[in-house]
């Protein structure tokens, strides 16, 4: 569960990034989080995730404030950022022991969670090769598996599908799922408006640092009273904006 409580965010002290964001990602519910390039997706995910600073507002992760108990918060999510490009001196495989040793996983649970995970993202013949010799894609995967063993309360995922081949965002949606169903609580940033469709139960549209809308698309459709697809509701949602 990851309550959001009416932050607000400037970089440069004049303009407002995020004004008064308030929202609930409940357990059990997989959040997509949409918005135009620009709206303020990132600049959330990382206040959520204790990288940015909160001007205004607090955030809660299962009831840890991400201010005042970050390492207790920190402990209840896996997060993956928009850009891969991390680490990349250290191995795979070296990586993947840093993420266990820093959320205290034990050898032998660490050890089969990485062969399940790299085998099924088809990584697990590189993990004795650096992070800068892997693709785009291949970056991606390490990352999302570090951030999935401690088998995170809360999964936080920027843009989490960009570069991705076609069975690991599979995978991908599976794990969400899974995820989901074991009543834990997936957020993520997309502009896939078709998986946000299918996937979510839930949908946040932000557009110049406001939630425009929060609920189903369900909700959506019977808000605009048209029986339209995802990606005309989201058009018509933020034109004005
Ligand atoms: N480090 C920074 N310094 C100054 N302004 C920033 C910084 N990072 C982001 N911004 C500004 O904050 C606003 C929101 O950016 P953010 O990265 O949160 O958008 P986003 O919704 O994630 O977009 P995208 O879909 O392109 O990833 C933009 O106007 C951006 O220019
Ligand atoms: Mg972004």
């Amino acid at each position: 569960m990851i309550s959001i409580k009416n932050i607000s965010k400037s970089y440069d002290k004049k303009n407002k990034i995020i004004e008064n964001l308030n929202l609930d990602i409940k357990d059990g519910e997989i959040f997509g989080f949409l918005g135009p390039n620009g709206a303020g997706k990132t600049t959330t995910i990382k206040m959520i995730t204790g990288i940015l600073d909160i001007d205004e507002g607090d955030i809660l992760i299962d009831g840890k404030s991400i201010i005042k108990n970050p390492v207790e918060a920190k402990m209840n999510f896996g997060y993956v950022p928009d850009s891969p490009d991390i680490f990349l001196k250290l191995k795979g495989i070296q990586y993947l022991n840093f993420m266990a040793d820093m959320y205290g996983i034990g050898l032998e649970e660490r050890k089969n969670k990485i062969e399940e995970l790299t085998k099924l993202f088809e990584i697990n013949d590189v993990l004795q090769d650096k992070i800068q010799s892997y693709s785009h894609g291949m970056r991606q995967k390490i990352i999302i598996i570090g951030s999935l063993l401690h088998e995170p309360k809360n999964w936080i995922i920027d843009e989490p599908m960009t570069g991705l081949d076609p069975k690991s965002t599979y995978e991908l949606k599976q794990i969400m799922r899974q995820i989901t169903s074991k009543n834990h609580a997936v957020f993520f940033s997309t502009h896939i408006l078709d998986v946000a469709e299918r996937l979510c139960d839930k949908i946040g549209i932000i557009n110049n640092g406001k939630l425009l809308f929060v609920g189903s698309v369900e909700e959506m459709r019977d808000k605009l009273k048209e029986n339209k697809s995802l990606e005309e509701l989201f058009m018509e949602i933020t034109k004005n904006d």
